[in-house]
């Protein structure tokens, strides 16, 4: 018998045959997001989940008493309760690589959107409010040449650095866990403490994966530290940030501007202060939103799916639960 395995979010057709040929699949093929009590009863038998965003915590896990493996869709996991998942014995899974040079591509957009205006001077624009020439009132800042801070250089982060270096010839500072002594020769990338990144870039991009070692690592004594010219970019959870601090932080002009991918809250509530600034650029979460890396993204949690289920380690695990099912 094959094993059972539920798919809760639309996928690729390849990555519903590729697991159909290991396992009996049942899925979730709206756009809409599939609602809680469908979903459990859904998962109530299976021994597998293929998702993204959802979240898998002891109510989920007291549901799905046969599971082995759940398979995220995506490389952040800050969806996995991971000492909830030890307890029931359950393997977590994510998609790191096939993602990073799509999200830095994105999330190099967002620093010259925010820089250059682009979005609102698009609005401008179209709005039929292009009155005269390119002067003063247009101006937006370089990009070229100013200090770009990473804080979390992970894979994505160095896909960034070599963006910023080679494409635009920035001047890289990065924090991080470990220093990346390769990235630092190849690129003249400087390791420094949080607080002198802050206080010396001109972008500051966020990166890091959302964990409780980071929730709202930025707040207020960090905005407090950029420079009134400088930029917030965050490419990485909305959990990461004190969002509150952050519009203070542009309400009170400690900050030029801020380009966001991720929210506290998605999708963002339409009373958040953060839609009405017009130096603030507002993405929908769609860093790794390609049609390339999304069936990329698809098709690794897809080995990893089978891999699980079929009693083979997943290459993908996540590191916190390594340990699991050995
Ligand atoms: C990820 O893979 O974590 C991206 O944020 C998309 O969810």
């Amino acid at each position: 018998m094959k094993p059972k395995v539920y798919i809760a979010k639309p996928v690729p057709e390849p990555v519903i045959t590729y697991i159909s040929e290991h396992c009996d699949v049942r899925l979730w093929n709206s756009t809409e997001p599939i609602p809680q009590d469908v979903l459990y009863e859904e998962i109530a038998s299976v021994d597998g989940v293929l998702l993204s965003h959802i979240d898998i915590n002891e109510s989920f896990l007291s549901t799905a008493s046969n599971l082995k493996i759940v398979c995220n869709a995506s490389v952040g996991y800050d969806n996995f309760d991971i000492e909830a998942m030890k307890k029931y014995n359950v393997l977590g899974t994510h998609t790191p690589g096939v993602l990073d040079d799509t999200v830095a591509d994105l999330v190099f957009g967002l620093i010259l959107t925010s820089a250059r205006r682009l979005a609102e001077l698009d609005r401008l624009v179209k709005d039929g409010n292009w009155e005269k020439g390119s002067d003063t009132p247009l101006f937006g800042r370089d990009v070229h040449h100013q200090t770009l801070g990473i804080i979390g250089l992970g894979r994505i982060g160095e896909k960034l650095v070599k963006r910023a270096k080679c494409g635009f010839d920035m001047n890289v500072l990065y924090y991080n866990r470990s220093r990346k002594p390769v990235v630092e020769e190849t690129y003249d990338a400087k390791y420094t403490a949080l607080d002198e990144l802050l206080s010396q870039s001109d972008f500051v991009v966020l990166m890091t994966p959302l964990n409780p070692e980071t929730e709202k690592m930025i707040g207020k004594r960090e905005f407090h530290l950029m420079k009134p010219t400088a930029f917030f970019i965050n490419g990485s959870r909305g959990g990461t940030v004190d969002e509150q601090a952050l519009i203070d932080a542009l309400q009170d002009g400690e900050i030029a501007g801020a380009g966001l991918d991720v929210f506290q809250q998605e999708p963002v509530d339409s009373n958040n202060p953060l839609l009405r600034m017009p130096n603030v650029v507002t993405l929908p979460h769609i860093g790794s939103a390609t049609a390339q890396t999304r069936l990329d993204m698809a098709m690794l949690a897809a080995q990893n799916l089978v891999k699980g289920v079929t009693g083979e380690i997943p290459p993908n695990v996540v590191p916190e639960l390594k340990q699991q099912r050995n």
